[in-house]
C-alpha cells in the first residue's frame, strides 16, 4: 500500500534533542531527526510534515485535525505524556487515522514509570528503542498499513 502523506508529531522536550541526556537520547538534534524522516518519506514517495510541541492541547489539536489536513496516518512520539496523558490517549482513540507510537529509547528497559504507555492500547502499534530510526520504522509501519480504517 502506498502512504500519501504522514504527520510526525514530537512531544515535550524533544526540541532539546542533541543536548538533552545524550547518554539516553544521543547527540542527534531534532532538526537532524526531521531531515532523516523527510529523506525516508521521499524514499517511500510520501509527503511528510514534522511538528513538535511541549503542549498537550496543541498535540491534541494536531491529532484531531490530521485527517482534515489530508494526512493518511500519524507517527507520534508523545514524550513523557506517553505515561499519563489520558487526554492524548482519548484523542488517538477518537480519530480514524492510524497512529504509530514511537520512542527513541526502549521505554521497557528504563525506569518502572516509563514501562507503561497509556497511549499504546489506542495506537496501531508501538516502536521503541531504535533511536531516530524508530521514526523511520514508524513511517514504514504506516506505509504497510495503507488506508485509514473506517
Ligand atoms: C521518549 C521516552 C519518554 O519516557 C520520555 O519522557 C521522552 C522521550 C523517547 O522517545 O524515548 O521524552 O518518548
Amino acid at each position: 500500500m502506498t502512504l500519501r502523506a504522514a504527520l510526525v508529531l514530537h512531544g515535550p522536550n524533544l526540541n532539546l534533542l542533541g543536548t538533552r541526556e545524550p547518554a539516553v537520547y544521543g547527540r542527534v538534534t531534532l532538526a537532524q531527526v526531521d531531515r532523516l524522516i523527510r529523506a525516508h518519506a521521499r524514499r517511500l514517495g510520501a509527503r511528510v510534515e514534522c511538528r513538535q510541541s511541549n503542549h498537550e492541547g496543541q498535540l491534541i489539536d494536531w491529532l484531531q485535525g490530521a485527517e482534515r489536513e489530508g494526512f493518511g496516518g500519524v507517527v507520534f512520539n508523545p514524550g513523557a505524556f506517553t505515561h499519563y496523558s489520558i487526554a492524548l490517549r482519548d484523542a488517538v482513540a477518537a480519530i480514524r487515522l492510524p497512529v504509530v507510537e514511537v520512542h527513541l529509547s526502549n521505554i521497557h528497559a528504563r525506569e518502572e514509570f516509563r514501562r507503561h504507555s497509556v497511549i499504546a492500547a489506542t495506537a496501531r502499534g508501538q516502536i521503541a528503542g531504535f533511536g531516530p530510526q524508530s521514526y523511520l520504522l514508524g513511517l514504514d509501519a504506516l506505509a504497510a498499513l495503507g488506508r485509514p480504517r473506517r
